[in-house]
């Protein structure tokens, strides 16, 4: 009889370490950086974008309070970048023109995740090359990595054989409502009907 006893008592032991450990495990899949429940979930997804403190591209000081009353397009990368963020601008400058006087309505946003070389002056340089609306944004590590957690935006520094470094970045565009609540992204190669058809709806016109 003892020894039912005993099986019973450490069987309840291991169901419920059991339950323990799955529930920690939920909470951390869930609230991990890049929580794929979370991000695909509906109403936790609106938590996307947040509060920022960050300098533009002509060196004023802005919070995600002077973007208020029109929706943004934001999108998050790096002066360097070889590939992604030049297409990305060149797409994005490519849908300001397909818009027309709509494009006026949204505020174009791209957010660098590289502190050390985009300086305010650096980003005003590079941003030369496209639409002269989109407006620059970057910061300190902090402020940017404080940006990023609010867009739940992936980035790191990757070290380059022979010296240097790139940086690895996720590569959607978010759109937010004029409130600055989530209202979508913009895949990385939409396709230009696709895109430009959310971004009317953004403004109200689709
Ligand atoms: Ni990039």
């Amino acid at each position: 009889m003892l020894r039912y006893v005993r099986w019973f008592a450490w069987g309840g032991v291991a169901v419920l370490g059991f339950l323990v450990l799955a529930t920690m495990g939920g909470w951390l899949f869930t609230d991990g950086p890049l929580g794929p429940a979370r991000v695909m979930s509906g109403p936790a997804s609106l938590a996307i974008g947040g509060p920022f403190s960050l300098t533009d591209h002509r060196g004023l000081a802005v919070t995600e309070r002077d973007f208020r009353g029109r929706p943004m397009a934001v999108f998050f990368g790096f002066t360097y970048c070889p590939d992604v963020c030049p297409t990305t601008l060149t797409e994005m400058t490519g849908f300001i023109e397909a818009l027309g006087p709509d494009a006026d309505r949204i505020q174009w946003v791209f957010v660098s995740v590289d502190a050390e070389r985009d300086t305010p002056q650096a980003m005003a340089a590079y941003l030369e090359a496209f639409d002269r609306r989109i407006i620059g944004l970057t910061g300190t590590e902090e402020q940017i990595a404080s940006a990023a957690r609010g867009f739940r935006v992936f980035y790191r520094r990757v070290p380059l054989e022979g010296g240097g470094y790139t940086m690895d970045h996720s590569a959607s565009t978010f759109l937010l409502d004029a409130e600055g609540r989530f209202a979508g992204t913009l895949d990385y190669k939409e396709s230009e009907r696709v895109a430009l058809e959310k971004l009317r709806m953004l403004v109200g016109r689709g």
